[in-house]
């Protein structure tokens, strides 16, 4: 009689067949929000140099862009505007002829179906690059709050299906939800950026976003990357405060955190795969030293298996390709 044991884990391994069977984790289009930048102009796009295949589109191509994301069979987008004129505190945000509220406009008139959603921060529109207004050399809290407060209403009334701050102020997902309820837009989900870390994957997005600060850094309102407690209990205020998607951002450092916050609570989780994130495969496949698809689906796959339900990701509209 043999001594090997009765289970051999690579029979069902064998072939393809077999391992489609018993897959455990499939990532598809559903999981996909696919993150765009809108300038002002016309007819502009503008290749981001650290994000290849990325762009700052104005909003007559942004629509094109939403077009075929929604021919693509991709759910969402969500959008970061540049605006003309940056102040001190940020009014561009809450304008309600702002690049955002133009943006949103004009793809719910063509492309209705397609889920926009809105990022709800003030550091693009800021000229300090801050997340928040400054007094005494510190981003002030509760005065931020009101202003996203405005900001996240004129999303709303240009049309935004889903309001999604990441701007990391403490209490701003219940003054958010607050204010929604109050104008009559019960309806319209909070997508938190919930664990948001201070991080140094970021970097090619400031230069697409154009929201480097210009004194400082965001240590002090986004969450060290060494804490995964704190990510629980940042998750548990959003909850309570009314936020229907929790984010955890970035992903791929982040797996664990991902992970815990699905098992801990049972709420529809993002992962937001970040710009450094693309701009690491996109450069190493450049050189040859990776095969960028097979990196890029084995990544995004690991960001579903830790546990999120829904991936903003760069690489979108190429997965749907590879798929
Ligand atoms: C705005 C914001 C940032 C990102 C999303 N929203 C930048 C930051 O916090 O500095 C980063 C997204 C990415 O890197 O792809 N606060």
């Amino acid at each position: 009689m043999s001594t090997f044991p009765i289970y051999r884990p690579r029979r069902l391994r064998a072939n393809e067949n077999l391992r489609r069977l018993v897959r455990e984790t499939t990532l598809s289009v559903d999981d996909l929000i696919y993150p765009m930048f809108v300038v002002h102009g016309h007819n502009t796009a503008t290749e981001i140099s650290a994000m290849p295949g990325c762009y700052q589109y104005s909003v007559d191509i942004l629509v094109t862009a939403a077009k075929e994301l929604a021919a693509l069979g991709i759910p969402g987008t969500i959008l970061f505007g540049i605006p003309e004129e940056k102040d001190p505190i940020g009014s561009e945000a809450y304008a309600d002829d702002g690049i955002i509220q133009q943006a949103v406009r004009a793809i719910k008139d063509t492309v209705p179906d397609l889920l926009v959603m809105t990022d709800v921060c003030l550091c693009e529109y800021t000229d300090h690059g801050h997340c928040g207004v400054i007094e005494a050399g510190e981003v002030q809290n509760d005065p931020t709050l009101e202003l996203l407060v405005k900001e996240s209403l004129s999303h709303a009334r240009a049309g935004a299906d889903v309001i999604a701050p990441s701007d990391m102020m403490d209490g701003r997902v219940g003054a958010i939800r607050a204010a929604l309820d109050e104008n009559g837009y019960q309806n319209i989900p909070i997508m938190a950026y919930s664990a948001k870390y201070a991080s140094a994957f970021y970097g090619p997005f400031r230069e697409a976003a154009e929201s480097t600060p210009q004194f400082g850094d965001r240590r002090a309102y986004q969450m060290d990357s060494a804490n995964a407690e704190e990510a629980l209990r940042e998750v548990s205020l959003d909850i309570e405060e009314g936020a229907d998607i929790l984010m955890v951002k970035p992903a791929l450092a982040y797996l664990d955190v991902i992970q815990r916050v699905k098992t801990e609570f049972q709420v529809p989780v993002a992962a937001y795969n970040v710009s450094g994130e693309y701009a690491m495969i996109k450069a190493a496949a450049e050189n040859g030293w990776i095969d960028e698809k097979r990196v890029a689906l084995e990544v995004l796959t690991s960001i579903k298996r830790a546990g999120a339900d829904m991936i903003l990701t760069y690489f979108a509209k190429s997965v749907v390709e590879w798929l």
